[in-house]
């Protein structure tokens, strides 16, 4: 694990929708499916990506275009060179691979990418609210998609797909990533019908490290003891699907 931001050289960059870029570096990164590393743009801002590509020597992370850092970031250029630290947080444990499912929402995705390129045999469920918006479609060709409007796949969200996929397959194990609205809903779905489930948290994030206590979820940092929690550690954390913390260290409901 590095503290220091690593100086890394934009290698390539490839257009997944029209939101989202992936970034790819030459850095052969030892990691857990679903851990983290904090990008730093020098005089602007570090935040939390990721890692969801590596492919011998090569490692990648997914952007969706939100504010000013990730829009700083689709303005990159190859040749363009930004900090990177870590890996950090907990990742997936890939212990189970038959029978299992990954449930993914919007650029939650990116985080459950390299669980499928580890995993022999997963189903793999992309939702998204409209066909624009669907990623990795060359890259997981088989993928079961649904969208909010209907326009590409199952018409509905990606909890109502896996509602729609437990009627005829038996599944022992989810991983899921996305806001968490969905991912409380995927939660109590695997939870009534006995799945193991393990959730991808995310929470805003400073120090990625463990220091500043902003990404705190019932006594748990979210960036050291997540951000991947199991089913055993979700039924502890009463503020999962409640609470937030927002960057002014202000505790909010979530809207479930
Ligand atoms: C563990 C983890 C992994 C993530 N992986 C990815 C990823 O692979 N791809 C991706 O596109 N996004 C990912 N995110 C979210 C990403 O960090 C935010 O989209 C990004 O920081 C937005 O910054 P902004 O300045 O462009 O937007 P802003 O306008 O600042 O914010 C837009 C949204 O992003 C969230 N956000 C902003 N800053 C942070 C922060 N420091 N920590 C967490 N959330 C923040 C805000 O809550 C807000 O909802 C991840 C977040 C976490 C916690
Ligand atoms: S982001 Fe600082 S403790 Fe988690």
């Amino acid at each position: 694990m590095l503290e220091q931001p690593t100086m890394v050289k934009i290698y390539a960059i490839a257009e997944e929708s029209p939101g989202v870029k992936t970034f790819f570096f030459k850095w052969n990164l030892l990691f857990d499916p679903g851990q983290f590393v904090m990008v730093w743009i020098p005089a602007l801002d570090e935040k939390p990506f990721t890692i969801s590509y590596m492919q011998k020597d090569i490692m990648g992370i997914s952007v969706l275009k939100r504010g000013a850092f990730t829009n700083a970031l689709h303005a990159k250029k190859t040749g363009d060179i930004i900090g990177i630290r870590g890996p950090y947080g907990k990742g997936f444990r890939l212990h189970t691979n038959s029978n299992a499912c990954v449930v993914g929402g919007g650029i939650g995705m990116a985080s459950l990418a390299t669980v499928v390129d580890r995993s022999s045999d997963v189903i793999v469920i992309q939702g998204a609210r409209t066909a624009s918006e669907i990623i990795y479609q060359k890259r997981f060709q088989g993928m079961k998609l649904c969208t909010e409007d209907g326009t590409a796949g199952f018409k509905g969200t990606s909890v109502d797909l896996l509602r729609e996929l437990l009627k005829t397959h038996n599944l022992n194990k989810v991983y899921t990533c996305g806001p968490e609205k969905m991912l409380y809903k995927v939660f109590e779905l695997c939870k009534n019908h006995g799945i193991d489930c393990e959730v991808s948290l995310d929470r805003y994030m400073k120090c990625g490290f463990g220091i500043c206590g902003q990404c705190d979820c019932s006594g748990q940092r979210v960036c050291v003891d997540g951000p991947v929690f199991t089913t055993l550690e979700l039924n502890t954390l009463e503020d999962f699907g409640k609470t937030t913390i927002l960057k002014t260290g202000e505790r909010v409901k979530l809207r479930i």
